[in-house]
């Protein structure tokens, strides 16, 4: 298959033409309930996670970025019912993850703001790579750790501390014009991951060179990161519009064309 291309169909597609055990990481929104019309395209949602539990390499993850529309006052529960068939498929659900807008769209009516919505980072067995995101502690060097002896006692052992600890797995995002991305021809497709968002996952669960695919690609957000990134990267996307987009935004990153 040819890397560094978005296929302009729908990913079954591209995904039959893909051997078995092939993808390092896989990251994507998927279109979520009716919430918008991407001109028109539906998709086979089951069909779709077995072929992308076929296509992973085992230890591979994938993030799947998903949210509810609400339909006659319900939230529709697709999300969930999304999470436990990949289980079923096979998938392990390692994580569910939180994707949490610092700044989201004003809510009406009686709801709280609607900050986050769920990347499942779902694998095939074990994940294979894991480069965690750390911050700094607030304490760091030795320590007098207390703990309760048998009869109560206070006990104190001397223990080190180090200086940096993984992160949560909510991850706060600001998002909006100017800050998702600042590709404004990306706008033209509405709804963008921000950058942030995918390059923080990569990070995670990949190393240099490996292999990230994106089913859904929309505006090219994986695209373009993974390629800063030094990762090889696969899309696709079933809107000829959406790929001119992509396209035109991400010229200017690749520079090479890689075959395998
Ligand atoms: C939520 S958007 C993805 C946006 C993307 N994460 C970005 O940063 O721009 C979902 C995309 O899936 C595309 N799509 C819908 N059904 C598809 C299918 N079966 N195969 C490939 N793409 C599809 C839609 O056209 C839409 O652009």
């Amino acid at each position: 298959m040819e890397l560094s291309t978005i296929y302009n169909e729908n990913c079954l597609e591209t995904m039959k033409r893909m051997p078995d055990c092939f993808l390092d990481f896989v990251i994507t929104s998927p279109p979520y309930d009716d919430i918008r019309n991407y001109n028109g395209f539906t998709f086979e949602f089951e069909d779709i996670a077995r072929q992308l539990f076929r296509v992973m390499k085992e230890g591979a993850v994938m993030i799947w970025v998903v949210a509810d529309a609400t339909i006659n006052g319900c939230e529709s529960g697709t999300s969930f019912k999304q999470a436990l068939k990949f289980i079923e498929i096979g998938f392990r659900l390692h994580d569910t993850m939180i994707y949490y807008k610092n700044n989201p769209m004003p809510q009406t009516g009686n709801r709280y703001h609607q900050h986050f919505e769920y990347m499942f980072c779902l694998s095939k067995g074990s994940p294979k790579t894991f480069n965690p995101i750390t911050e700094k502690t607030k304490y760091n060097g030795l320590a007098n750790m207390k703990n309760r002896g048998k009869r109560g006692e206070l006990l104190y052992e001397k223990i080190e501390r180090t200086s940096e600890k993984k992160v949560g797995n909510v991850f706060c995002y600001s998002v909006g014009g100017g800050i998702s991305t600042k590709d404004k021809i990306a706008y033209n497709h509405p709804a963008i991951f921000p950058e942030n968002l995918v390059k923080d996952q990569i990070k995670s669960w990949t190393n240099e060179a490996d292999l990230v695919y994106d089913p859904f690609m929309g505006s090219g957000t994986t695209a373009k990161v993974a390629q800063l990134m030094n990762r090889r990267w696969i899309g696709s996307e079933i809107s000829t519009q959406y790929v001119e987009i992509a396209e035109q935004r991400i010229a200017q990153y690749v520079l090479d064309d890689l075959f395998v």
